[in-house]
């Protein structure tokens, strides 16, 4: 459906003025504390509407919220159009943030991102990459010896943020004696991250993140430092080594890539492991057909978790030029939330979209990203450690199950679980 191009507060666009509008429940921190069928629910009226909707952030700013498949894999496409500068959350980072992870590549354009992302692509050799892919199996199979044994009752803790967690730290090359305060750290971090006080505030987090988050890059950086000189075969060596036109990852980058590693690699897959755990309890025909020929369905499996739970709810652009799109004139300066949540459940593109079918094929969600430079650089990672742990879990006689429903946080940001408990049938 083509309409005719709408300016701000023209048609049926609501505008940045009084009235909260079609899209102004999404400012409230409330509407994310809202079970996830409401959220969904508000999310297909939504997408009914046709052109982008603008969602009012308190003080005369906003953004325009896309909700459809097609909206975001656009907007994804086009980084002329839609900038990753000055950031892509939302709320706004506050200034430390920005001091923090404004060398991080989610952030950056243009030739800064691409050689920036050469670099670090480079050093995720095929050598690397099969090395990580042994030590996830056996990661894996170790945290299940572990809970078989010790048959802990909370999930996140026990497995979820487990596997990622040694995974990176094992790839980058981080001494045993520095993990439970990083494990610590992050944990903390990313608690708050988010709209707990709306979105007219700031992106926070709370001082000792910060300081935690700082100490954290200064110890990677002196890594770094001594990786230089004496190399060994991690990926903390492959970076400050890396030779993309005479350029190697510095000091300040490498800490800021690791950040960026703990939040996106980290959380999102400990998420994604979660959310897989409920979602094939809740489904036992769907969990009997992964287990009947978990080499035929586990991908298959992997991906439908991923769509369905949607681990990073949105990212936000920047409009640098003019584009319209569905009908709506997007003008330099306006903010765009490209809304994964929702375009992973778009009736246009996905039969019977609520429902968890892991022969769904094709599957073409954006739950790594709507294509475009900023794919997500650890989806194929992801992919082999949620696969390999849910080989682990579901084949070995036990019978593990999730118990009541999890403890969501109820961020825009992340669909993160606090804790799940969970249980097993057998002894
Ligand atoms: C289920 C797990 C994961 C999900 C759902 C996920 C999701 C995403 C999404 C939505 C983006 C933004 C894409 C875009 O802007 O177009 C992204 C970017 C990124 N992800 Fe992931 N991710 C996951 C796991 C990982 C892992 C395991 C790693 C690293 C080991 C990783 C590293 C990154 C990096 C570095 C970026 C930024 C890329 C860039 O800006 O060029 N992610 N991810």
């Amino acid at each position: 459906m083509t309409l005719p191009a709408q300016r701000h507060g023209t048609g049926t666009d609501p505008g940045p003025g009084p009235g909260p509008g079609p899209g102004g429940e999404l400012a409230e921190p409330g509407f994310w504390q809202l079970p996830p069928e409401h959220r969904l629910a508000a999310f297909a009226r939504l997408r009914a509407l046709g052109a982008p909707v603008f969602v009012p952030e308190g003080a005369g700013r906003g953004h325009w919220a896309l909700v459809r498949h097609s909206q975001v894999q656009e907007a994804s496409r086009l980084p002329k159009v839609f900038a990753s500068a000055p950031g892509v959350t939302t709320p706004e980072p506050a200034r430390w943030v920005r001091a923090l992870f404004g060398d991080s590549m989610v952030n950056l354009d243009g030739p800064d991102h691409a050689q920036l992302r050469k670099i670090v692509q480079r050093a995720f050799t095929p050598r690397l990459l099969a090395a990580a892919e042994e030590d996830v199996h056996a990661v894996a199979a170790r945290i299940v010896d572990d809970v078989l044994e010790e048959r802990p009752d909370e999930f996140v803790s026990a497995v979820a943020s487990r596997l990622p967690l040694e995974v990176i730290c094992n790839m980058m090359g981080i001494p045993e004696r520095y993990r439970a305060e990083i494990a610590d750290r992050v944990n903390h971090a990313s608690e708050h991250i988010g709209v707990e006080r709306g979105l007219a505030a700031r992106l926070r987090m709370p001082g000792r993140g910060l300081r935690a988050l700082a100490r954290m890059q200064r110890m990677v950086a002196g890594i770094g430092r001594e990786r230089r000189k004496n190399p060994t075969d991690d990926l903390i060596s492959a970076l400050v080594r890396a030779n993309v036109d005479g350029q190697a990852l510095g000091a300040r980058q490498l800490g800021a890539f690791f950040s960026l590693l703990m939040v996106a690699g980290v959380e999102t897959t400990r998420n994604a492991i979660t959310h897989g755990l409920t979602l094939l309890t809740d489904h036992p025909a769907q969990r009997d057909l992964l287990l009947s020929d978990f080499e035929a369905y586990g991908d298959g499996a992997v991906d439908e978790m991923i769509r369905h739970s949607t681990p990073i709810i949105q990212f936000r652009r920047t409009v640098v030029a003019e584009h319209t799109m569905d009908g709506h004139l997007f003008r330099p300066g306006d903010k765009v939330v490209l809304y994964y949540a929702s375009a992973n459940r778009d009736e246009g593109v996905f039969t019977d979209p609520d429902a968890f079918d892991i022969t769904r094929s094709p599957n073409p969600h954006l739950g790594f990203g709507g294509g475009g430079p900023h794919f997500c650089l650890g989806a194929h990672l992801a992919r082999v450690e949620m696969r390999a742990l849910f080989r682990e879990l579901l084949t070995r006689p036990v019978g593990l199950r999730a118990v009541g429903l999890p403890d969501l946080a109820g961020s825009n940001f992340d669909n993160r679980v606090r804790s799940l408990r969970f249980a097993f049938e057998r002894p």
